[in-house]
């Protein structure tokens, strides 16, 4: 059994704006099959929590429904059918009951053990913006030496990518707001100001063309720099599948495995990889978190520090 009181979550009672959040108390969870039930002690909060909530990926779920897809934690209960983890280890991992809840479900195939040494924080974060980035640059496949554009450098998965990227020796040049400009630069990119003219500064930074576009704004931030590209120009989008369809590009195809997550973890570990928290928040002031990401223009990571 994982205890009787009853955990505090936050979640959404109705799809629509941030006015159907609500803290929710529901019963402690027990690991099925796959599963691991844990004690979280930090969430990761993404564009994907609000996208949900507003209806953007679907009505069906049940309601009132937790937020939140990714949790680091420590291990209560291990679930039938599941190897490799033992109650008491400290672990992150994908939700399946939502994450912004001091008691919750990961997949146990979503998960791997935290480094020791490592914080919560530090490997909260991985499972979306971290595993989407390192998915989003192997579809690339770009090698050493080339050069790659991100739309939008500044956020999350843009700040790993960025970091993943310089270390496989690409050279990346990124969009971002001019409050980012310091912050883009510090991850190893050239910093280009979106909006007009975009195209021509970009074209200025890099003469011989862009090899590699990862777009995470979609839209007219991806059709206004569409003048860059040429026949050798990869394009993924983790934002707008639609319009990256228009200039031949893909959607970054998920691929994520509890190696992939334990190799990312390993980099944190080995001081290679930074995730970038900026903002932390206790789950009593989830709304604020979750209002931060969904303005469109935080840099790096929010999340919740549950316990
Ligand atoms: N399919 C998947 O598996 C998957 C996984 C992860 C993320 N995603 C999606 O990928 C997108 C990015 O996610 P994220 O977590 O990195 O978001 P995020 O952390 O909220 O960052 C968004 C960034 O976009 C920048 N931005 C806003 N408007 C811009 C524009 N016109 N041009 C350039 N940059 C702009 C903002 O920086 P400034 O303040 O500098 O404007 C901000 O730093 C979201 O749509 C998310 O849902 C998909």
């Amino acid at each position: 059994g994982v205890g009787s009181p009853m955990a505090k979550a936050f979640g959404f009672v109705d799809y629509g704006g941030p006015e159907t959040q609500e803290f929710l108390d529901r019963p402690p969870l027990e690991a099925g099959p796959g599963q691991l039930a844990i004690a979280v002690r930090v969430a990761g909060v993404n564009p994907v929590d609000w996208k949900i909530r507003r209806g953007f990926l679907g009505r069906e779920r049940q309601l009132p429904a937790v937020m939140g897809q990714e949790a680091s934690g420590v291990v209560q209960q291990v679930g039938p059918g599941v190897n490799g983890f033992t109650p008491g280890d400290e672990v992150f991992g994908q939700t399946a009951a939502g994450a912004f809840a001091e008691q919750t479900l990961l997949r146990a195939e979503l998960s791997a053990l935290k480094p020791e040494g490592v914080g919560f924080d530090q490997v909260a974060t991985l499972c979306v913006s971290a595993a989407t980035a390192d998915d989003a640059l192997r579809q690339l496949a770009l090698g050493a030496g080339r050069t790659l554009l991100i739309l939008g450098v500044a956020g999350g998965v843009g700040s790993v990518a960025a970091q993943l990227a310089r270390r496989g020796g690409l050279t990346v040049i990124g969009t971002a707001s001019d409050s980012n400009r310091a912050y883009v630069e510090s991850l190893g990119a050239t910093r280009i100001r979106y909006g007009d003219g975009v195209a021509e500064r970009i074209a200025a930074a890099a003469p011989d063309g862009v090899d590699g576009v990862l777009d995470l704004v979609g839209g007219d931030a991806l059709r206004e720099v569409a003048g860059v590209f040429t026949d050798r120009t990869e394009l993924v989008s983790t934002a707008d599948p639609a319009t990256a369809a228009e200039f031949g590009g893909q959607y970054v195809a998920r691929s994520t495995t509890s190696e992939t997550l334990a190799a990312l973890a390993a980099l944190v570990a080995a001081g290679e990889l930074d995730p970038h928290i900026t903002h932390r928040y206790p789950l009593g002031h989830a709304a604020e978190a979750l209002a931060a990401v969904e303005s469109g223009h935080s840099h790096g990571k929010v999340v919740l520090e549950v316990a």
